[in-house]
């Protein structure tokens, strides 16, 4: 019996490390510690865009003028409203489920009441993407309210999409402060080249699919503990530790075990993720006089350990886990916060993945035997 490895010389790259699978004019993580957003430094626009300004950017490929960016910013709000029967299954979804799973099946409702289901047109696909960004929070934030019975806000015209947001999850007017955090966090969060989840949107949009099928491919893909859900496991290793005297033998023990610190390290990034000094400084400024500031002390302290021993640095669920206890969101939805607006990264990928109009269909290297001798079920 021969086994194929023998004579197939397939060269396979493990977990596709460097392996470029296609061109994107979107984002570009630099491994030297930057990352563009269509070709801004994000160092050099976070302070000065908001988010549904960076939104704009991503799906149009430029900058919007006023006029523009308040368009879209009325478009977004004004389909912030979910379907009727949307709503109802959120809220009656059985309290033991998990929060990503109901957000992915929710965008997979979704399609059944597309108002243009049947077209696939560009003009199509582009409301389609301005309708995914404005519904993926509502649904968020109303199975948010629904899990502590509480109501649910209706948007305001007078509010953004990224205020509204917050007022929905919170059920009340949040200040300046929290509105800005959250215009951060959001736009640090909105794209990151061909990451897993953006790719496995790629993937499914390739065989031209629709777009909701393609982003419910990528929650599915961002729910894992390695790519999105690791901010939840962050807290729940900030919680777990409890005292800021035990953090050195708790990562000494992790790492002795040989065990994954949740929050750090990164496939792209040889030095520190770009986005990290970002966060740090929102969750510095942020938890001042609150209670969470000493989660931030023990951030800092698990940071300069696991650097120590490790070299290695914090990625972006590490900073933003304890930025969004700080806004009061609970753990086991601080994945749902990250696709609230990586969900711009994701129909942006789309959109121009249809551009590209090619199947993604990578080949394997087949290492099993070939030629087995079939036994019939009575002599086996
Ligand atoms: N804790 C401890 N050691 C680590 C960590 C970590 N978080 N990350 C990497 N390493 C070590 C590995 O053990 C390995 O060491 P070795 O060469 O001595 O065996 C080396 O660094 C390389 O690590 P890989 O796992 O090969 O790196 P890879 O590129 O495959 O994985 C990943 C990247 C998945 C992000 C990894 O760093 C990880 O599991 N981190 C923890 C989970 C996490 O925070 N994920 C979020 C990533 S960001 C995002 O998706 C939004």
């Amino acid at each position: 019996m021969k086994r194929m490895s023998e004579k197939d010389d397939s060269v396979v790259v493990r977990g596709l490390r460097d392996v470029a699978a296609g061109e994107s004019k979107l984002s570009y993580p630099d491994p030297n510690g930057s990352l563009y957003y269509v070709g801004y430094n994000i160092d050099d626009i976070i302070d000065r865009t908001v988010y549904e300004e960076v939104a704009y950017l991503l799906i149009h490929k430029k900058l919007p003028k006023m006029q523009e960016l308040d368009k879209l910013r009325t478009e977004l709000v004004s389909e912030m409203k979910l379907p009727n029967p949307i709503l109802k299954s959120i809220k009656t979804t059985p309290i033991n489920c998990l929060p990503m799973d109901v957000l992915r099946t929710e965008v997979s409702h979704l399609g059944e009441y597309d108002p243009e289901r049947k077209v696939f047109s560009e003009p199509a696909n582009m409301r389609r993407a301005v309708r995914l960004i404005a519904q993926v929070p509502t649904i968020v934030a109303t199975l948010y309210r629904s899990r502590r019975e509480e109501f649910v806000p209706v948007p305001k015209k007078e509010f953004g999409l990224v205020q509204n947001f917050l007022y929905m999850l919170k059920g009340t007017f949040p200040d300046a402060s929290a509105v800005k955090v959250m215009h951060r966090l959001m736009t640090l969060h909105v794209d990151h080249g061909f990451n897993a989840s953006t790719f496995a949107a790629r993937v499914t949009a390739s065989t031209n699919s629709d777009m909701y099928s393609a982003v419910t491919s990528a929650i599915g893909t961002l729910k894992g503990p390695l790519h999105g859900g690791a901010s939840e496991k962050v807290m729940e290793m900030l919680d777990d530790i409890y005292f800021e005297d035990k953090v050195e033998e708790y990562i000494q023990g992790l790492l002795d075990d040989k065990k994954k610190i949740m929050g750090f390290g990164h496939r792209v990034y040889k030095a520190q993720d770009p986005r990290t000094k970002h966060l740090r400084g929102i969750v510095e400024d942020f938890c001042e006089g609150f209670a969470t500031s000493y989660l931030y002390d023990k951030c800092k302290k698990i940071e300069k350990i696991v650097y120590d021993r490790k070299k290695i640095y914090p990625n972006v669920d590490f900073y933003a886990a304890v930025a969004m206890d700080a806004l009061g969101v609970s753990k086991e939805f601080f994945p749902l916060i990250f696709a609230s607006s990586r969900i711009v990264g994701w129909v942006a990928h789309i959109l121009e993945q249809y551009e590209d109009a090619v199947l993604l269909r990578p080949s394997q290297k087949y290492v099993g035997e070939l030629g087995r001798l079939f036994v019939p079920m009575g002599l086996r």
